[in-house]
């Protein structure tokens, strides 16, 4: 079954020079070739929900929205189908924009529609917009699931809580800090819920003005039925300069740790986590004994889109 996939690794990273003390790397970007990282995570528990709803003989179709590089997009395209099911994907800019993202989602039958910014704001804010926009929503034959933006369906929560069980059985004991990449933070609050208090995630916001992700922390556990746990820190200085932006620095220290490590990392989100990494190690945020360990959300398509300063 595609969602059966065993614990991904737990990998120690010795080398000391690139972030300056020793770090266990979880590495969901190997969970699956093309469904990878937090994808695989998000996307397990709604689309097995949708299998068990399935009520007509016609297969059902996953609607959902994303960028002309969205892992997310990329990632819905390739398990709709493995799954036999019709998707479509709301797609933010105008019908010229594309990208080989947008090219791999249609070779999986994905049907692509561009909306504008203000649509696509809309979509963001406006639970059942998605349905003015499809022209064929009041079609009974028809059925629909809707996916919100970075796959952050309640349900998404449980698939990545599902981590700290796996990190519960590689380690004698948890990781005192667990750090990941935060665009949504529907992960962030996924591994709140699977630590039930315990130690701290720190979540590094991958885009600019990220302190309203706090109030989704808590919009997202509690619409999947989770405490407000607050055993959290949310950094947002290490955007440099934006969602998918990047500075020749991060650029150089993606390079330089892929080469040392040989671990792949995209300056789009693990980038940002490791390079955040570094520099508070070299600040002495850390007390020397903490144990660490980053998740690795995957995602590296989409660095073919941010291979530019
Ligand atoms: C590779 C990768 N890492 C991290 C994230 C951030 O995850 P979230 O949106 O759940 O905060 C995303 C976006 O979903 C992603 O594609």
């Amino acid at each position: 079954m595609f969602f059966d996939a065993p614990p991904s690794p737990l990998q120690l990273l010795e080398h000391s020079e690139l972030v300056g003390m020793p770090i266990w790397i979880k590495r969901d970007d190997l969970l699956h070739p093309i469904v990878s990282g937090n994808k695989f995570r998000k996307l397990k528990y709604p689309l097995l929900r949708i299998a068990q709803q399935l009520d007509s003989p016609s297969p059902p179709t996953l609607v959902t929205m994303g960028g002309m590089w969205s892992n997310h997009l990329h990632a819905t395209a390739f398990a709709a189908q493995a799954f036999g099911y019709q998707s479509i994907g709301l797609i933010r800019g105008d019908s010229g924009v594309n990208s080989a993202t947008l090219d791999d989602c249609r070779q999986q039958g994905m049907q692509l529609q561009f909306v504008d910014r203000t649509s696509y704001r809309r979509l963001r804010t406006e639970p059942l917009f998605w349905q003015q926009l499809l022209p064929d929503f009041s079609c009974r034959l028809q059925q629909f699931h809707w996916l919100p933006e970075g796959g952050s369906d309640p349900d998404a929560l449980r698939g990545v809580a599902e981590i700290v069980g796996e990190l519960e059985l590689q380690q004698p004991k948890l990781p005192d800090v667990i750090m990941v990449a935060c665009g949504t933070a529907a992960t962030l609050a996924g591994l709140l819920a699977g630590l039930k208090g315990r130690s701290t995630v720190v979540g590094v916001a991958v885009l600019k003005n990220a302190e309203y992700l706090r109030g989704e922390v808590t919009r997202l556990l509690k619409h999947a039925g989770y405490p407000d746990y607050q055993n959290y820190q949310l950094l947002t200085d290490f955007h440099h300069g934006g969602y998918a932006k990047s500075s020749f620095a991060l650029q150089q220290f993606c390079l330089q740790f892929c080469e040392q490590s040989a671990i792949m990392i995209e300056p789009v989100y693990t980038g940002k986590v490791f390079y955040a990494l570094r520099e508070l190690v070299k600040s002495g945020y850390f007390a020397p004994q903490t144990s660490i360990a980053v998740i690795h959300t995957g995602g590296l398509q989409g660095a073919r889109g941010s291979l530019r300063v």
